[in-house]
């Protein structure tokens, strides 16, 4: 690399903001969105959960006890009792609806399906309509999951739509050319833990035609220099300044 600098030309992986900047505003709020887009994040990544009335917030946990002044699971409650909880510093918590039709196609959106209690994830039509009511670009927008039965159903729907699967350890661990290979037929990527993820992961996803992006916690901020060293197409992170900063150190 250049003297006096870390960086490695051409590298440029995608820097995603994991909740938003969660690190420095409360996680999935207008807030933390906002640091993200003003520190440079490429995406801001979206979990969503489905509420009573069936309506898509943007929500990590499947209940709202962590990160609200509430209580309950979000699929036994209505978007208008979540509407007036505090998700932290005064912040409500957002729908996808409030989310898009705010940035429109200024920023990227990097969302989660996520599950109802039941396990079930059943939101992929009324996600893709949201995003189409307000043009939402394909280009703007990547759909990731655990759940591949919902990366498929929206491949149905919409095939330019960038998806990506994320994989447990235990799918890590058993993981072949052959199951690359299936990924690949409807993503364009796999999402990993970076304390899961070392360079023969890299390596075999890449032979098998897939990028790779890693994600890691806030309190793991060693790993995601490792990921850079890795050369990971892209890194979830809670501080997208950090990140930044952590690949290129001055
Ligand atoms: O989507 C990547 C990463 O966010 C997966 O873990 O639990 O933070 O959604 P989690
Ligand atoms: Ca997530």
């Amino acid at each position: 690399s250049a003297a006096g600098s870390g960086a490695t030309p051409g590298y440029d992986p995608l820097i995603i903001a994991h909740r938003g900047a969660s690190d420095l505003e409360p996680e999935h709020t207008f807030a933390s969105y906002d640091r993200a887009v003003k520190d440079k994040a490429d995406y801001i990544e979206i979990d969503l959960r489905e509420t009573k009335d069936g309506e898509l917030i943007a929500m990590h946990d499947e209940d709202v006890n962590r990160t609200t002044d509430g209580e309950g699971f979000v699929g036994e409650l209505t978007l208008d009792y979540i509407e007036s909880l505090d998700a932290g510093g005064g912040q409500k918590v957002p729908t996808l609806r409030d989310i898009v039709s705010h940035y429109k196609n200024k920023v990227k959106y990097y969302i989660e399906t996520r599950s109802n209690a039941d396990g079930k994830i059943t939101m992929e039509d009324q996600l893709l309509q949201i995003l189409t009511e307000n043009k939402i670009d394909d280009d703007n927008v990547i759909i990731q999951s655990f759940d591949e039965a919902s990366l498929l159903k929206i491949h149905e729907r919409n095939p330019d739509v960038q998806l990506v699967r994320l994989l447990r350890k235990k799918e890590i661990q058993e993981l072949t050319t052959e199951r690359l290979n299936e990924i690949s037929t409807f993503a364009f990527a796999i999402g990993t833990y970076a304390g899961s993820t070392d360079k023969d992961l890299v390596s075999m996803a890449r032979d098998n035609g897939l990028d790779i992006h890693t994600y890691y916690y806030d309190d793991e901020k060693e790993l995601a220099r490792e990921m850079f060293q890795l050369k990971v197409d892209g890194t979830f992170t809670n501080n997208p300044k950090f990140a930044r900063e952590t690949m290129n150190p001055s």
